[in-house]
């Protein structure tokens, strides 16, 4: 069954990734019920709900890192398949997970290559765990894609992870996420562990990333960020669409309500 998505305010931009009547069950837990998400290139969507239901997960299914048990992908109104993280990216999907997933030993441009690191030149005799590699050519991609997000407080591409603030750490997860020739960036409460600083970088990265025409999700629970970085808003409540608001037409109290009570019914109850 495919929930009928409202959408409150403008018309919709043509979406880029598009995903209808998605469901995933956990065991007996039914996390997503007929879930309908898109998000169109040069727009951040954000995606708000209360606490279990169903964010994150929407997130992973969109990219490939939870298999949905129904539903329809959809890229650039396509018919795509996402069964695994690499289908996913090679569609150019990318999340940024909450934990980031970076090595604190290793400085920021072997943090931007994990995975692809390039290897020095002429080594190519050596199996390729064996070869040297390029810290040259390391360095230079880290530093375009830090430039590309003007990531402005970071000093030097060298840096050891381990020594920046959570917002550092926060701009070079997405700048890894952007490296690797994505289209749809999708961050999952980027802000939750930072302070008022910090959190400002990280939204001057997102706005950076729509400037950039990608697709951008954006999971949080701060409406104050929430108003200020994202053109759309959808709301989930208990695994199912609650709808899908224009920001600049809705208000902070009319999402609370939607994502505490559903939309009103025609006859006023409370959904
Ligand atoms: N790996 C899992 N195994 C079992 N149940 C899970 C798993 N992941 C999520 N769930 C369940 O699915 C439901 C939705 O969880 P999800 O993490 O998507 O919520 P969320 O909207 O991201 O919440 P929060 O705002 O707290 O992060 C919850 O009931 C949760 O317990
Ligand atoms: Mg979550």
């Amino acid at each position: 069954m495919t929930s009928e998505n409202k959408v409150v305010g403008q018309a919709a931009p043509p979406a880029h990734l598009a995903v209808r009547g998605i469901h995933k069950r956990f065991g007996g837990v039914h996390a997503l019920r007929g879930v309908d998400f898109e998000v169109a290139r040069g727009e951040v969507m954000a995606l708000v709900g209360d606490n279990g239901a169903g964010k994150s997960t929407l997130m992973k299914v969109l990219a490939g890192a939870h298999l949905a048990d129904d539903g329809a992908f959809f890229l650039d109104g396509k018919p795509a398949e996402v069964t695994s993280p690499n289908d996913a990216s090679e569609l150019g999907i990318q999340i940024v997970y909450q934990d980031l997933a970076l090595c604190e030993n290793l400085d920021v441009s072997a943090n931007l290559s994990l995975g692809s690191e390039p290897v020095k030149p002429g080594w190519s005799f050596l199996p390729r765990l064996l070869r040297p590699l390029d810290d040259l050519e390391m360095e230079v991609k880290a530093k375009k894609a830090i430039d590309r997000l003007e990531v402005r407080t970071l000093q030097s591409v060298r840096a050891k992870v381990g020594g920046l603030s959570g917002g550092q750490r926060q701009a070079i997860a997405i700048a890894r996420a952007v490296g690797a020739e994505s289209t749809v960036v999708m961050l999952d409460e980027p802000t939750a562990a930072l302070g008022v600083a910090q959190t400002r970088q990280v939204l001057e990265v997102v706005k950076r990333l729509r400037e950039t025409n990608h697709a951008v999700v954006y999971i949080s629970h701060n409406m104050r960020d929430i108003f200020e970085v994202s053109d759309r808003i959808t709301v989930l409540r208990h695994g199912t669409n609650v709808a899908t608001y224009t920001t600049s037409e809705t208000n902070p109290d009319e999402i609370v309500v939607a994502m505490t009570r559903g939309l009103d019914t025609e006859n006023g109850n409370a959904a």
